[in-house]
């Protein structure tokens, strides 16, 4: 049997990445540009800056990809690129690139869904890995509980009704003057931080409901905040973000946990760019190994936005047959 060799594309938000696989679990190449310096000083991603940026790297990102894997456009089986959900303009680039490849090369278009990506992360960090399993998305757009059947076939358990987590975690980090992304440093503050010191709401919604809500979370952190500086009091930004984490995780690992119970599953997986909270894993780990449930999660590279879980993603919906049409659209709102 011939090797399948996939091109994937991910450009949805604010990196532009580029990878080549082997039968879709080996990596040969997978470059990540990151546009994080030139959306910091905003203070957020900027769609347009977003867009821009895209245009300018995508033709260098791929030829790279390409050198990496010592390949060339002749030797690529397929192309898959993320086409939802995600900002419109910053989706078209990509897709638009993988198309030109496509039909230049008379090869086989997959378009792939960025939140079915962030779940095959695994599959490349852990090559034995097969579902059924539970999987927590935790993402800066979404936080999703996830039962993943086989491979095409999902059940969505849970969603967050306002916020993502990695939002609540990015608004939080901003109002404590921290820089963007703002995950990553409520990360390493809580670590010096007492989580016990500031007692935040945590919402649960309605009994048995796998749904998440942090807009009120994230409103009582500012609240704070705002009443702390009233009062002229000074603020442990480490006890903030480690009281703030704590409530954060305690829901998403609570609500992992119930549904890999009523699910009978013995395996959870982690993704998304939230994946990378030391927090998140430490406290799942444990809870999972009460129930002796196995958790897995990807490496940090693998967490954040990266073309080579679009690229599993897309080699898995090539080998069902599955091909997309040459007019595929960006959905910036592509459900599950
Ligand atoms: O998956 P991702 O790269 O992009 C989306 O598809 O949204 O996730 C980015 C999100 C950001 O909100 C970022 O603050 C968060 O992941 N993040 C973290 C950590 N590392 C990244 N959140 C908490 N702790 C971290 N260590
Ligand atoms: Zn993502």
């Amino acid at each position: 049997k011939e090797d399948v060799i996939t091109l994937a594309i991910e450009s949805s938000c604010d990196e532009t990445s580029v990878s080549v696989l082997k039968n879709g679990r080996t990596v040969l190449s997978n470059i990540i540009a990151s546009q994080i310096e030139q959306h910091q000083k905003f203070g957020g991603v900027v769609p347009e800056v977003a867009s821009r940026k895209h245009i300018e790297n995508i033709n260098m990102v791929i030829e790279e990809a390409l050198e990496e894997a010592k390949v060339s456009f002749d030797d690529i089986t397929h192309v898959a690129a993320t086409y939802g959900p995600g900002l419109v303009g910053a989706l078209l680039v990509g897709l638009s690139a993988a198309k030109a490849i496509a039909f230049a090369k008379g090869i086989p278009l997959n378009g792939v869904n960025h939140i079915e990506g962030h779940i095959y992360a695994n599959f490349i960090e852990h090559k034995e890995l097969e579902p059924p399993f539970i999987c927590l998305v935790v993402s800066g757009g979404h936080t999703h509980l996830v039962y993943m059947e086989d491979y095409g076939s999902y059940e969505v358990l849970g969603k967050t009704r306002d916020d993502a987590a990695g939002e609540a975690f990015d608004k939080v980090a901003r109002a404590l003057g921290l820089g963007y992304p703002g995950g990553p440093q409520i990360d390493r503050l809580a670590k010096m931080g007492n989580k016990e010191a500031i007692l935040f709401p945590k919402a649960y919604l309605e009994e048995g409901s796998y749904d998440f809500s942090f807009s009120g979370l994230k409103s009582a952190v500012l609240n704070y905040l705002n009443s702390q500086k009233m009062k002229g009091n000074s603020i442990s930004v480490e006890d903030v973000a480690a009281s703030f984490q704590q409530a954060v995780i305690e829901i998403l690992v609570e609500k992992t946990i119930a549904c890999a119970v009523e699910k009978e599953t013995k395996q959870i997986v982690l993704a998304g760019g939230v994946a990378a909270n030391s927090g998140l894993r430490e406290l799942l780990q444990n809870k999972a190994e009460e129930k002796r449930i196995d958790l897995k999660y990807p490496s940090l590279q693998l967490c954040t936005d990266n073309a080579a879980m679009i690229g599993c993603v897309g080699y898995y919906n090539y080998i069902r047959g599955y091909r997309s049409s040459l007019s595929l659209n960006g959905v910036p709102n592509l459900k599950i």
